[in-house]
């Protein structure tokens, strides 16, 4: 019994640590322990929030690759707009410095759109940081080693 809790502490701290709200793939419990252990873990409903900023990764992911190629991104993405307005799981996070927050990225995907083939890189990777410093000062830590696999580093460039 013993163990199963620490298996359950274990499971709790990779839940907090990867992403805001999302569970983690954890190591699985060994099989006999793995129904007791199932709910001990809440899970909860993604956000709508949470659901952009997905689809954020995602779509910066291929706009990364896009830039690789010599391919510039072409139109500003007006979904990305919802950033404002969007459910959050912790409703509590969405404060002034947060829309502030939004529009210095939001400002920076513009910035990138608009960007020539000279400046794209350094464009992209500004954008990059906006991310990075929301999630620093106003949303959560987890999800920072993830967004920083988006960073075009020099050697790619
Ligand atoms: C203005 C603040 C802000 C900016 C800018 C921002 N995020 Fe987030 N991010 C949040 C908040 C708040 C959450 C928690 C969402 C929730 O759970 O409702 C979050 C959650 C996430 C998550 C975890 C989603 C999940 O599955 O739970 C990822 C991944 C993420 N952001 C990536 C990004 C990327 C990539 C960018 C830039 C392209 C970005 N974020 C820009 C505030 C921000």
């Amino acid at each position: 019994m013993k163990k199963l809790s620490v298996i359950a502490g274990i499971l709790s701290l990779v839940f907090f640590a990867i992403a805001c709200n999302e569970p983690a793939p954890a190591e699985e419990p060994a099989a006999e322990e793995q129904s007791a252990v199932k709910e001990e873990i809440i899970m909860p409903e993604s956000s709508e929030l949470a659901l952009l900023m997905r689809k954020m990764f995602d779509e910066n992911m291929a706009i990364k690759q896009g830039i690789l190629n010599g391919e510039l991104p072409t139109a500003f993405p007006e979904e990305f707009l919802a950033i404002h307005s969007s459910n959050a799981t912790e409703p509590e996070k969405i404060t002034e410095a947060y829309h502030a927050m939004a529009d210095a990225y939001l400002e920076a995907v513009k910035n990138m759109v608009a960007a020539d083939k000279d400046h794209s890189v350094t464009a992209f990777n500004h954008m990059v940081t906006t991310c990075i410093n929301c999630h620093k000062t106003v949303a959560c830590m987890g999800p920072i080693p993830k967004i920083k696999q988006l960073r075009i580093k020099p050697d790619e460039a």
